[in-house]
């Protein structure tokens, strides 16, 4: 082929893989070389003033992927036909990080303006947080537009919570084509970040109404909580979601559920529902950080595929907050 034949292939590739509905790695290796390098710097000065940064940005994914998919809806506010989904259940008082994803899309306005979606900043915010976190590093797809709406009643509806079963769990990621698998390698990013004892103090006191403890959690790890989170206390209180590695990446969530130091119920359940399918996957995470790596980056990348808006879908919003 000539060079010139080889440009027009190579620019007809790039129009079909962008038309197709699919993300690609290299999505903005020409309209935005050096965007992984912006959002990176952003992350590491921001760490410096909160350690949980990277944490609460993974969270943003998570919450955005689940309602209608990754489109950036979560980051819109209240306006006029917009109800925003941080108001949603899940979300208020909790859902956090939004200051960061506006610092990084004005520092990309600002080297490629108009070009990279609040979408991708939060799927590559993830990836960058996780490796900063000592956690695996990979190639994340990229191609997301954002959104024109937002969905509270689907936030509400579809977001998981911390008291509810296993099976629910389940069939909540089974809607959105995430397997048991899935499952547990996400909720593998309980290995860093915060809750609020309003997320677990029943378990500590009063375990479904039952008047007693959850009986799956070690009585040592339930006394170290109830000194956090003494009844009656402040309900906005944090712990560590986890107790033995609190910031760092690593598969210590996975050995905790071994030794029933899960701090949400729905962390113990993975382990704690006998003839569970999540039991296996547990044990051989726990066993193993790099197949929990290697299942994390595989899950984090089928997530981030959830119903994203590509081609003239959406639009690439200047300001994440609202829509153009
Ligand atoms: C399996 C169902 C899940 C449930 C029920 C759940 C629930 C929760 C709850 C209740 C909190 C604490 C919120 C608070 O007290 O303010 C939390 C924090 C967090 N969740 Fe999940 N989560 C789930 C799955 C996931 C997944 C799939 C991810 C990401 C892949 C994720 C990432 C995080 C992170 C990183 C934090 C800490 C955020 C921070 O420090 O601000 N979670 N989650
Ligand atoms: C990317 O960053 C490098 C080094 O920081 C800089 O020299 C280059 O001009 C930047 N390229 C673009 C397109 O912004
Ligand atoms: C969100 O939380 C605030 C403060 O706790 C509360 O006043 C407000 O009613 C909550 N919003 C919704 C929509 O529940
Ligand atoms: C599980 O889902 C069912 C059906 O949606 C609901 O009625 C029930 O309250 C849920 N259970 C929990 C513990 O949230």
């Amino acid at each position: 082929m000539s060079v010139p034949s080889l440009v027009v292939a190579a620019a007809l590739f790039m129009i079909v893989s962008q038309c197709n509905g699919q993300l690609t790695n290299t999505f903005y290796s020409t309209s935005c070389p050096n965007v992984s390098i912006v959002v990176r710097n952003i992350l590491e000065q921001a760490q410096q003033n909160d350690v949980r940064i990277g944490a609460k940005l993974v969270r943003l994914h998570f919450h955005d992927c689940f309602v209608d998919g990754c489109d950036g809806s979560i980051l819109l506010d209240n306006a006029d036909g917009i109800q925003s989904e941080k108001d949603a259940g899940p979300n208020n008082n909790s859902a956090d990080g939004f200051d960061v994803v506006d610092d990084i899309k004005t520092a990309l306005e600002n080297v490629c303006p108009g070009v990279v979606s609040c979408a991708d900043i939060l799927a590559l915010a993830s990836q960058i947080s996780v490796t900063m976190g000592g956690g695996p590093s990979w190639e994340v797809p990229l191609g997301r537009r954002d959104s024109r709406t937002a969905n509270q009643v689907g936030a509400n509806s579809d977001l998981p919570g911390p008291f509810e079963s296993l099976g629910n769990v389940t069939s909540k990621f089974r809607n959105k084509g995430l397997d048991s698998t899935d499952l547990v390698a996400l909720s593998g990013a309980h290995t860093f970040g915060r809750a609020k004892c309003s997320s677990f103090s029943p378990r500590l006191y009063n375990f479904g109404d039952t008047g007693n403890p959850d009986p799956n959690m070690d009585s040592a790890y339930r006394d170290t909580l109830r000194q956090t989170c003494p009844q009656g206390g402040n309900a906005d209180t944090l712990a560590n979601l986890d107790p033995s590695s609190p910031n760092g990446f690593d598969n210590d969530y996975f050995t905790n559920l071994q030794n029933n130091r899960g701090l949400l119920q729905t962390d113990q359940e993975l382990f704690s529902t006998s003839g569970a399918d999540t039991v296996a996957i547990v044990n051989r995470f726990g066993n193993s950080q790099s197949e929990f790596f290697d299942a994390f980056v595989q899950s984090m990348i089928k997530m981030g595929n959830i119903s994203p808006l590509t081609g003239n879908s959406g639009e690439i919003r200047a300001d994440c907050k609202r829509v153009n």
